[in-house]
């Protein structure tokens, strides 16, 4: 499994090119992606921005001298390479299983090029089986968690050492444990219009391009 998710991370890093401004993606197989885009900048002098989508790929990056701005700092993003927890064929999908979600959003959005990389363990029919994230404020988050509960969204916090997990943006996570998603996009408005939801984990229709390595290699699906 760690050997596809870096064959899907090095070959997402064919796609940068010099002077570039790269959103850098979180969650395993984005690691790959990064770690090859800093041996290009120290190997082959790439120059390159980048810019972070949680605390944990910043430190990867400074740790690799990758050079970095804050998503304030630039107006558009030309490719952004991220990892997936589950794909569907009309490139819906989930992201979030490493609680970085809202800050992957912020940065998937002024992003020209948008990309994931996965194993083809994470191409699903239908989207639901892994839980959806919602990332929501501290404030007032257990009448949401008593709304999901009502809904029949089967909710749980996210938790981390035996206590709930707080985001890099200070929030909690909510997971919905839904089985299958029928309408994605209906799901996606029906969470984002609730007071107190900051974000939720359905990317709908926003990436440009999958990398999926499998046993047989790497393929590229073009949204
Ligand atoms: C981080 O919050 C996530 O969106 C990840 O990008 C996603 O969970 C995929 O992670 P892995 O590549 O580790 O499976």
């Amino acid at each position: 499994m760690e050997a596809l998710k870096k064959l899907a991370g090095v070959k997402a890093a064919e796609y940068v090119t010099d002077g570039m401004v790269v959103g850098l993606g979180t969650g395993s197989t984005a690691y790959y992606f990064v770690e090859e885009l800093g041996r290009r900048v120290n190997e082959e002098g790439l120059s390159i921005i980048g810019v972070t989508t949680s605390s944990q790929t910043t430190k990867q990056a400074e740790s690799l001298g990758i050079p970095l701005k804050s998503v304030d700092d630039i107006d558009v993003i030309d490719i952004t390479v991220d990892g997936s927890d589950e794909v569907d064929p009309n490139f819906n999908g989930i992201k979030g299983g490493g609680g970085a979600l809202l800050m992957e959003k912020i940065v998937a959005t002024p992003t020209q090029e948008y990309i994931w990389v996965v194993d083809d363990s994470k191409l699903v029919d239908q989207l639901g089986a892994f839980k959806l994230p919602v990332e929501v404020v501290q404030y007032g988050a257990d009448r949401l968690f008593r709304h999901f509960e009502k809904k029949g969204y089967k909710p749980s916090y996210r938790e981390q050492d035996g206590k709930r997990f707080v985001t890099d943006m200070k929030n909690y996570i909510i997971d919905l444990d839904l089985g299958k998603i029928d309408d994605p996009i209906a799901l996606g408005k029906e969470l984002k219009a609730m007071v107190g939801v900051v974000e939720h984990g359905l990317f709908n229709g926003m990436v440009n391009k999958v990398i999926v390595a499998g046993q047989d290699g790497v393929k590229v699906l073009e949204a």
